[in-house]
């Protein structure tokens, strides 16, 4: 009885610890079953500006990330009207910025790196024609 008691709090503490160092991983591939369609601008894509770039860009001139209205006007000093190709996220500045090694400058957002959901998130809601939805 008293081997059986050690063994379950043993098992418990192994549990416990695996727990700890199950740290997810966002700078890995998306999980098989992660399907991100039908995006919404307004609730899924906007949300992600104001987390990470309207801190910077979020007044006028430049690339503005404020609301749909703004980037849709946006012109960039490098990629001028093509930050949204809509239909063609491959061709957006807006997306070449937030993937690793940008063709011009550095990474988007300045200091970090979104998460690969939230850039699959902008590159579909992209693909699907960047609608005001
Ligand atoms: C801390 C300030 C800061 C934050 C936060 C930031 N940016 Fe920028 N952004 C800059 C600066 C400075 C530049 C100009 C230098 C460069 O192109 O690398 C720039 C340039 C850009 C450009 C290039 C426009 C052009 O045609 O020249 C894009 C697109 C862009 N940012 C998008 C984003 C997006 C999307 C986010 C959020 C995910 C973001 N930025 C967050 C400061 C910031």
């Amino acid at each position: 009885m008293k081997n059986y008691i050690q063994f379950v709090l043993i098992c418990g503490l192994l549990c416990s610890l695996a727990c700890i160092n199950n740290t997810e991983d966002v700078t890995g591939p998306l999980p098989d079953d992660e399907v991100i369609e039908n995006v919404s601008y307004s609730a899924s894509v906007q949300p992600i500006f104001n987390n990470a770039c309207v801190s910077c860009h979020g007044s006028s001139g430049g690339v503005n990330l404020s609301s749909y209205a703004q980037l849709m006007n946006s012109v960039g000093n490098n990629y001028g009207s093509n930050l949204v190709v809509a239909g063609n996220a491959d061709a957006s500045g807006l997306v070449d910025k937030i993937e690793p090694d940008p063709q011009i400058g550095g990474r988007m957002p300045v200091g970090g790196s979104l998460t690969n959901t939230q850039i699959e998130t902008i590159r579909v809601w992209i693909d699907e024609g960047a609608q005001n939805n």
